[in-house]
């Protein structure tokens, strides 16, 4: 595995490859990576994965710090896994100067995440454009955990005209449900029990809706009514439409659930795919 750190070493490794698969990270990686690395080790090519905590998506400078940063193991893990190159540049490298141009995203970025943390996905679309363009992937592989951030890279794709295949992984959580977080790491003992609780109102929700009930309103308060009784700061309980992210439709086939709340000081989010008989 070669890991490189500048952009010109990037540009003259990838100029000869012909299929370039790409996985961004921002690092501290765990199984949920790697799932998306296994994801893109079934197509034949050079297998790209990057490292780089993104100061333009993080709203105080305090989380952007506290971010765990891992590099070594992160590269002893991306060599046993098969990883061909690592791009792990500075950030003087990706900002060398104030980064003015940014990416504008549609009005599905201002909604969830996008309301409770402003800037996130022009923060997100921005980085990840400027990957795209360094690394210039025919396929790149996003996670489901974050679904919202699925959705606005897709769109971005789309209406860009980028010519890039995006494919997609599954969330990959622990046995009692929790989705596996670099987060995860700031919970404290009781937190951690408490955490797989997120997954239980979803899971709840999902299982509701897919037997017949059709209360979503009733379904999210009450969810919403759990967390907070046990002690969560619920940012958002909303059953949305599939990939649009708009209210959701009785009469859609394909909806998910998606949360934020906060135990302690740490926030987490998680979501799960519903999918109804219509
Ligand atoms: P990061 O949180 O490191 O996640 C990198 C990729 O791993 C994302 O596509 C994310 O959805 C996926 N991922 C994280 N946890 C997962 C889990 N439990 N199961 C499956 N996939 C999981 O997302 C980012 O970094 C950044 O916003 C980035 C896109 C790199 C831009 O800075």
């Amino acid at each position: 595995m070669e890991i490189i750190t500048d952009i010109p070493s990037l540009r003259l490794r990838l100029k000869s490859e012909h299929y370039v698969v790409f996985v961004p990270t921002m690092g501290n990686l765990h199984e949920g990576h790697l799932s998306l690395i296994q994801i893109a080790k079934q197509r034949s090519g050079c297998l790209v994965a990057s490292i780089f905590v993104n100061r333009l998506q993080f709203g105080e400078t305090r989380d952007f710090d506290q971010y765990p940063r891992t590099l070594i193991e992160d590269f002893k893990f991306l060599e046993n896994h098969g990883v061909d190159v690592v791009f792990a540049p500075t950030e003087k490298d990706i900002y060398p100067v104030l980064q003015e141009f940014v990416i504008e995203p549609p009005p599905l970025a201002n909604i969830l995440e996008g309301e409770f943390r402003p800037g996130f996905f022009s923060g997100v679309a921005t980085l990840v454009l400027k990957l795209f363009n360094l690394v210039q992937p025919q396929l790149v592989i996003f996670g489901k955990k974050d679904y919202q951030q699925l959705c606005v890279i897709r769109e971005m794709i789309r209406q860009l005209n980028l010519s890039i295949e995006i494919d997609e992984g599954e969330t990959v959580r622990t046995s009692d449900g929790l989705a596996l977080s670099s987060r995860n790491r700031f919970l404290n003992g009781e937190e951690r029990t408490e955490a797989a609780c997120l997954f239980q109102v979803l899971s709840k929700i999902k299982l509701e809706i897919e037997t017949g009930n059709k209360n979503f309103e009733e379904l999210q308060n009450t969810a919403r009514e759990t967390l907070i009784s046990r002690g969560w700061d619920v940012d958002y309980i909303a059953l949305r439409q599939g990939n649009t992210l708009a209210p959701a439709q009785i009469n859609n086939g394909a909806l998910v659930v998606l949360g934020a709340a906060k135990l302690g000081k740490t926030r987490l989010i998680d979501n799960l795919e519903i999918s109804v008989e219509i």
